[in-house]
């Protein structure tokens, strides 16, 4: 596992200047900045994504620990850095995310990871490094599974990366595309082991109701949206 000090240097790939800038920049851009220059991840950021059409969903945000991240939609070509975010995961990871033991993804689980509608299941990925050199290092979806305003969220994040702000920022741009598609509510099966999922959660400003059977907490979140669809 790299030290954080490291992580740093994959924010030389983001294409915005002011990432390095001085504090007072970056509040200017990103809003409230602590002592130790860490950007706020629940602040509401003042660059807006795109979201005419959530298949293209683009937006770059700032980790805590100052390095910038792309959270982008996933696309169909995103089979081999889908792979090895997974193959990067830790065993602890893969038994938070799928509830047992998984040792790496089918061609077919691929497909329906990276080949999406953006309308019942919605794919977003955290990236650093540019073109060749892109990665995944966090990865959040949603899947809806009937025509209700409903659907399930699943995050999984690299460990060296974890308790920077990623699962928080994937959740905030899986709400908003979410919306857009009439999804009203989200719902997640976390095993009550999994603390930071459920403070991820619970910090998210969403209103949300747990309910606890043999172990798993079942999470609903409100997210503040009354649907027309019923
Ligand atoms: C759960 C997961 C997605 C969270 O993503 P993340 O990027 O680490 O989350 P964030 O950095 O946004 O937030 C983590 C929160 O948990 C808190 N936290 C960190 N470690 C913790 C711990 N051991 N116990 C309790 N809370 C913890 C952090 O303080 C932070 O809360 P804050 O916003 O109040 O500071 C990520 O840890 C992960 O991929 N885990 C493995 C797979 C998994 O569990 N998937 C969920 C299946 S639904």
């Amino acid at each position: 596992m790299r030290p954080l000090s490291q992580l740093r240097h994959d924010s030389g790939a983001c294409p915005w200047p002011f990432f390095k800038g001085n504090v007072s920049t970056r509040e200017s851009v990103f809003g409230k900045v602590d002592k130790r220059n860490r950007v706020d991840t629940r602040i509401q950021l003042k660059a807006q994504p795109e979201t005419k059409d959530p298949a293209n969903y683009s937006v770059w945000e700032v980790l805590r620990n100052g390095t910038g991240v792309l959270i982008r939609a996933i696309r169909p070509d995103d089979k081999q850095r889908l792979t090895r975010h997974f193959e990067g995961l830790s065993e602890k990871s893969v038994y938070f995310r799928f509830f047992g033991i998984k040792r790496s993804l089918s061609d077919d689980e691929l497909r329906r990871l990276t080949e999406l509608d953006f309308v019942n299941h919605a794919g977003l990925a955290a990236t650093v490094g540019v073109e060749a050199h892109e990665r995944f290092v966090g990865v959040g979806r949603y899947i809806r599974t009937d025509n209700r305003p409903r659907a399930e969220v699943a995050f999984a994040v690299l460990d060296e990366y974890q308790g920077l702000g990623i699962g928080t920022l994937l959740l905030k741009h899986l709400a908003t595309i979410a919306r857009k598609n009439g999804i009203s509510e989200f719902s997640a099966d976390v095993l009550g082991a999994n603390h930071q999922m459920l403070e991820v959660f619970a910090n998210s400003g969403f209103v949300s109701h747990n309910s606890y059977e043999n172990g798993v907490v079942h999470v609903s979140l409100n997210l503040g949206f009354q649907s027309a669809v019923n």
